[in-house]
């Protein structure tokens, strides 16, 4: 069931890329929104086929003008690099609700970037993930400066109904963008590294995929759910003289845990670089 107070809301996703699409998928899927009161636009007549044939979303090349006044909420799902280009263009349309929320999820596009082009609007920039297309994503909103409680409120609802939302001063989103942003990407990596392992060890192909990402799933549940910290829980399965404490210490030879932290610091310099 559509929620009732949501049932009506017209939203607009520019962009319907790949992540524009797995929100719309998300919200689709969570029963958040009703089909019919989404509009998507992309650029390529190619990709509006694509839009159309697998989300069965109202789809077109540009924003049209005339839907820009019945848009309760815009999402901006483009690459940085565009992202002013499509604020010009809804100011340029003049049908610009100044009630309606302009949430952007381009990393490194900041608040006043958004706010120089559209004064009036209350603006959010948001850092959602991949996982969001399962439900299983986690996002972090800020607002601008007409941003009011109901505007965040609804940012809230939306990013809620595709995982995990939090709400943080902007100064963090660079550091937001290179973790968890760009982190559904490490942690593919680290499978694919696991499970070459694995293969190496005389383990078939697939059935080490499984394992070890049942192995990721199931770790990542229980700090979760356990609150501990993980090196408590890494101290719990390492057994004296074992087989895990042997593998540890091979990954800190590796520099393993730099590594890791310092390809966040590098991610979070870029970040800062996109917009
Ligand atoms: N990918 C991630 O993991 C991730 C995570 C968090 C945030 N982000 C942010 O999400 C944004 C989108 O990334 P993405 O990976 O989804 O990119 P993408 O797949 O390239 O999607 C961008 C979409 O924007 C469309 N587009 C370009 N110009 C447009 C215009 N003027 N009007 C309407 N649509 C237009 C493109 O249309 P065509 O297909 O027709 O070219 C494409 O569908 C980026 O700003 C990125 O920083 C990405």
């Amino acid at each position: 069931m559509v929620a009732d107070d949501m049932k009506n809301l017209k939203i607009g996703v520019i962009g319907a890329g790949i992540m524009g699409r797995a929100l719309i998928n998300g919200m689709l899927a969570a029963d958040l929104l009703d089909r019919r009161n989404i509009h998507a636009s992309v650029h390529t007549v190619k990709s509006k086929e694509a839009v159309i044939a697998t989300l069965g979303v109202d789809t077109t090349c540009g924003y049209p003008a005339d839907k820009v006044a019945e848009t309760d909420v815009f999402l901006i799902c483009t690459k940085p690099y565009r992202v002013v280009e499509v604020l010009e263009d809804l100011k340029a349309s003049g049908r610009l609700r100044d009630d309606a929320p302009v949430i952007s999820i381009a990393a490194g596009t900041t608040v006043a970037t958004m706010e120089d082009i559209l004064p009036r609007s209350p603006v959010i920039r948001a850092m959602p993930n991949t996982p969001s297309r399962i439900g299983a994503g986690v996002t972090v909103i800020s607002p601008g400066r007409h941003t009011k409680p109901e505007h965040m409120a609804l940012a809230q609802r939306i990013f809620s109904s595709v995982g995990l939302c939090l709400e943080l001063d902007e100064t963090h989103l660079n550091a937001v963008t290179a973790v968890s942003g760009a982190g559904p990407a490490y942690i593919f990596l680290i499978i694919e590294s696991l499970a070459d392992g694995a293969v190496r060890v005389g383990l078939p192909r697939d059935t080490a995929f499984q394992l070890v990402a049942q192995t990721v799933l199931g770790a990542a549940r229980m700090m979760l759910d356990s609150g501990k910290h993980p090196a408590m829980l890494k101290d719990e399965v390492t057994t004296p003289s074992g087989c895990t404490i042997g593998a540890l210490l091979t990954m800190e030879d590796g520099k393993i845990r730099s590594t890791l932290a310092r390809a966040v610091e590098e991610a979070t310099d870029i970040a800062g670089k996109l917009g």
